[in-house]
């Protein structure tokens, strides 16, 4: 999907046009739109201010300049210039007017009624105003069509302000780039540019005069992995990334906190800085700068160079590398960069019958990883035998969140984090990954190894007799968490053999029974898919939620395999945290963060039902539960179909963000893979496709069948199972669907959350609901798609057609059984339409 933009506050506007225009002729510097006819002037005190009084227009000279210019600057004692008009052709006296021109476009005058600045619009419009939104955003409006025609947030200037995007589209050649002013007193175009590069992994690039300069490292769906420390300071900012193609992406960020005035600029030395209006100071608090020390300079080390800020010099060869010019290097001249000691093994031409040992791989953990990145959508995360049969691929990485990236070209921007970052194998000779070390050493170490090596295979042995076969499984190493890890030992016998768990965090079974009180039942939190739930605490302190798996359940453990395979891979704010897990003899047992205030359902449909009366916090949960699922279908890059979304599979943290949890029935895609079948269809009566529920198929589309019930459960605080024994309806889809058809549709919320104002909020939720829950999996919107319609990036809802419900043949169904998921043969299901009208 393209770039859209929309404004939705029109109406409101209006509205406020309406009242203010009323007063205009007194106070006009307190105008929010400018009309034919009006205009500003510079000198007069006229300018143009948002309603909410957060930005204003005018005319201002920056710092030792004496030119003027017309710009969008927030409305506070400090200027702070976020937008300029006319920044190559500044006014040189105080005689300049803003006004709309004849042919309807914005327009910079000097005092001779010459036009300096103009929004340029090609096609002329009769009935055009300006408006000023609180957001910063200056937008050109057609009145008679009704449509904003231009827009200075589609025209940055060096700011980025919440809501605003920042933008690349290689098909249509659209950008929306940042644009340093050339020094802090003239806002011409500058020498540095930041912009978001759709390579098929989006970072942040900073350019200075086009060559990079600085990059964020790729966005892993929640976070850039290239920025130290990310995960502390801009985690609350709601960053939203949106690469739906290799040839398109977007950035954008919103607050947590609306109240707060934030934005980014790009300064005029190159410098990416967050700035934070502090009311207590009366001035700006710079709370991110991207450019922390020296090695964050894009290449500072040169190709093959790696730096480390902590040490002296800062440059290093990585290792198995050496200067390419030796005089430079010491005279801390890093641009060339190093070069390779030893040749490849691969490299070397193999027809002369010479045999040398395989190359290797050597690790380099806690780094920024390396520029020109290469994703692969190898799913088997076997990302180093990818890269180890391939002679041009030098190095890899997997990351938690994007999968396997291979490197063909030099590796050049590699720095070590203090913590955090990514692990990075580099390819080398087989002689460079242990010559370094004293051959007396090597020796010791063997045979030390070897003695334990020795014992270990003894036990293991013994122990393989003594123990079941079992289908060995792989699991995909997780990236190292800063959770301590508490046993790493042989828990990995019997059931996990031929695991590679080395990163995720194993727990002692001891540990986890004094944690909950011996699994005492007062510490059970409820009945999962496969066992009880106990809510359980560290010696740290730390609140854990333990599930152990009934020890008889035989397809409890393929889910619970599924569950840790799944989800050790993913991290997002809104996914539940798998913080390690327990396998010891008979007992295995998944360990998540605790979330205190349980589960939706519980907390929809239970005795908290109160405070869910608030649509705010209603919004607030479906759309943290579409971000989950955006993630899982589009960011993570795995593309996850989770098969079992309902509302008892979301857990809600202590401030009320909804984490999708229970990954026991999801299923990874492939590359291409879209679809999928099953002869086993496991998930829950009520939210299943009826694709899937029938046939067995399975897409992101029944995932989005599945959110839609989820949805609508919202909206109306009812379960989908209330209506079983309803002769009206005999479902909430159903019922929704009645309504939407009698033009009720607010009808579907209860009284006590209604209120007139919410009325098209509620309609537009309803209405994507119902859209969701289409019989035709093609015509349901892909989950990006939903989460515009929800935010009302699309304005436009197609028209919903005939959704599709289940009905049971057998009912009522059991009060609490639909917490845990059960097969559903196909001939207990029948497929039924009903018509509305
Ligand atoms: C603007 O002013 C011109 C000349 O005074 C007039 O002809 C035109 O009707 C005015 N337009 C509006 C929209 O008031
Ligand atoms: C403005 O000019 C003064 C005097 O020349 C100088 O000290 C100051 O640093 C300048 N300010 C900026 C932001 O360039
Ligand atoms: C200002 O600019 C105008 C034309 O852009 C020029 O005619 C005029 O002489 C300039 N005034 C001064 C004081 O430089
Ligand atoms: C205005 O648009 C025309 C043609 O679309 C273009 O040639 C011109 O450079 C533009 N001027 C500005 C100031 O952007
Ligand atoms: C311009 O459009 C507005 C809103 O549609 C309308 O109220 C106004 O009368 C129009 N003005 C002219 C001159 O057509
Ligand atoms: C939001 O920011 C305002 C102003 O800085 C502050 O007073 C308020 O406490 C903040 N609210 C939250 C929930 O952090
Ligand atoms: C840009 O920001 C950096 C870091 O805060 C600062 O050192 C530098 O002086 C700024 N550049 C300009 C031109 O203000
Ligand atoms: C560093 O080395 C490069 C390449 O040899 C050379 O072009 C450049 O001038 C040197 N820089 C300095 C500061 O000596
Ligand atoms: C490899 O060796 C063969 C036979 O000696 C020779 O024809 C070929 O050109 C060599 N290739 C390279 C890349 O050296
Ligand atoms: C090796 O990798 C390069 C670069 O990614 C690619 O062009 C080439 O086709 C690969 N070769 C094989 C045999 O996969």
């Amino acid at each position: 999907m393209g770039f859209r933009h929309v404004i939705n506050s029109w109406s409101i506007l209006h509205v406020f046009l309406f009242i203010t225009s009323c007063f205009c002729l007194e106070f006009t510097s307190a105008i929010d739109s400018l009309r034919v006819n009006q205009s500003i002037r510079d000198g007069d005190s006229e300018v143009l201010v948002s309603s909410g009084q957060t930005c204003k227009l005018g005319f201002f000279s920056p710092v030792n300049s004496s030119y003027r210019y017309v710009g969008v600057m927030y409305n506070i004692p400090v200027l702070t210039v976020i937008w300029v008009a006319n920044r190559e052709t500044p006014l040189n006296d105080s005689a300049g007017t803003v006004e709309i021109s004849e042919d309807g476009n914005l327009v910079v005058l000097n005092g001779q009624k010459g036009i300096v600045w103009s929004s340029n619009l090609s096609n002329p419009v009769t009935n055009s105003s300006v408006h000023l939104l609180d957001t910063g955003n200056l937008v050109l409006q057609d009145n008679s069509r009704g449509m904003n025609i231009w827009e200075s947030f589609q025209h940055a200037s060096d700011s980025l302000m919440q809501r605003m995007r920042i933008l690349t589209d290689l098909r249509t050649n659209e950008k929306n780039i940042l644009t340093s002013w050339r020094n802090p007193s003239d806002p011409a175009l500058g020498s540095f540019t930041a912009s978001i590069e759709p390579l098929e992994l989006p970072e942040v690039v900073i350019r200075k005069g086009g060559d990079p300069y600085w990059r964020s490292g790729p966005w892993d769906g929640q976070l850039f992995i290239g920025i130290a420390g990310m995960g502390t300071y801009l985690y609350q900012n709601g960053f939203d990334v949106v690469n739906d193609n290799p040839q398109t992406a977007y950035l954008s960020f919103t607050h947590f906190n609306a109240s707060v005035l934030l934005y980014f600029f790009l300064n005029a030395s190159g410098i990416l800085q967050q700035k934070a209006w502090s009311d207590g100071y009366r001035d700006w608090d710079v709370t991110f700068s991207s450019i922390q020390n020296e090695c964050d300079v894009y290449g500072k080390c040169g190709p093959f160079g790696f730096c480390n800020a902590q040490a002296m010099p800062i440059c290093t060869c990585l290792p198995g590398f050496e200067p390419k010019n030796i005089d430079e290097w010491n005279a801390a001249n890093w641009t060339s960069g190093c070069t390779r000691k030893t040749r490849l093994q691969c490299e070397k031409n193999n027809s002369a019958g010479e045999m040398g040992k395989q190359d290797g791989f050597l690790r380099l953990n806690t780094v920024k990883l390396p520029a020109r990145v290469k994703w692969s959508p190898n799913l088997e995360a076997d990302c180093g035998s990818q890269c180890l049969n391939n002679c041009s691929c030098i190095a890899y990485s997997f990351y938690a969140g994007i999968g396997c990236m291979l490197w063909t070209e030099s590796l050049i921007d590699v720095q070590k984090f203090p913590s955090g970052g990514g692990d990075l194998y580099i390819r080398l000779a087989h002689s460079e990954l242990d010559n370094k070390k004293d051959r007396k050493a090597i020796i010791a170490t063997t045979v030390v190894f070897g003695f334990i090596f020795i014992t270990i295979c003894t036990y293991f042995l013994l122990k393989w007799y003594r123990g079941r076969k079992q289908k060995s499984w792989q699991l995909l190493t997780r990236k190292g968490k800063t959770y301590p890890e508490y046993s790493k030992e042989s828990v990995l016998k019997d059931n996990l053999n031929g695991v590679k768990l080395e990163e995720l965090p194993f727990f002692k079974f001891e540990m986890l029974s004094n944690a909950t009180s011996n699994f005492d039942s007062s510490c059970k939190l409820g009945e999962g898919g496969f066992g009880p739930v106990y809510k359980g605490k560290l010696p740290d302190g730390q609140e854990i939620a333990v599930k152990r798996l009934a020890r008889s359940s035989n397809q409890g453990l393929e889910e619970f395999k599924n569950e840790v395979e799944v989800i050790s891979k993913l991290q997002h704010r809104n996914l539940v945290r798998l913080l390690g897990c327990c396998v010891e003899s008979e007992e295995k047992m998944l360990v998540y963060e605790y979330m205190p205030n349980g589960s939706l359902d519980a907390y929809l449909f239970g005795s908290r039902k109160q405070e869910f009366l608030d649509w705010k916090i209603r919004k607030f949960i479906i759309e943290g539960i579409c971000r989950g699922l955006l993630y899982l279908h589009r960011d993570s890059r795995l593309r996850i179909i989770h098969r079992d979304l309902k509302a008892s599979n979301i857990l809600l943290d202590e401030e009320l963000n909804p984490k999708i949890s229970d990954f026991g029935m999801a299923r990874i895609f492939g590359g291409k893979e879209d679809q999928a079948n099953t002869t086993r269809v496991v998930g829950t009566f009520g939210y299943m496709a009826p694709e899937y529920a029938l046939e067995g198929k399975f897409s992101e589309k029944s995932d989005v069948y599945s959110f839609g019930v989820q949805l609508l459960e919202i909206v109306s605080g009812r379960k989908n199972t209330s209506f079983y024994n309803d002769e009206q309806a005999g479902s909430l889809i159903a019922y929704a669907w009645k309504l939407w058809n009698e033009e009720k549709i607010t009808d579907l919320v209860e009284a006590a959350v209604y209120d007139p104002q919410l009325k098209p909020e509620i309609v537009r939720y309803a209405h994507v609901g119902l859209l969701c829950v289409e019989v035709v999996a093609q015509d349901r919107p892909n989950i990006s798609t939903v989460l515009s319609m929800l935010s009302s990036e699309i304005v436009e809802l197609p028209h919903p057609n005939q959704p599709a419900f289940i009905v049971h043949k057998r009912s009522p169904e059991k009060g609490s059984s639909n917490r845990s998921p059960r097969k559903f043969s196909v001939n207990d299901v029948t497929l039924t339409i009903i018509d509305g009208r």
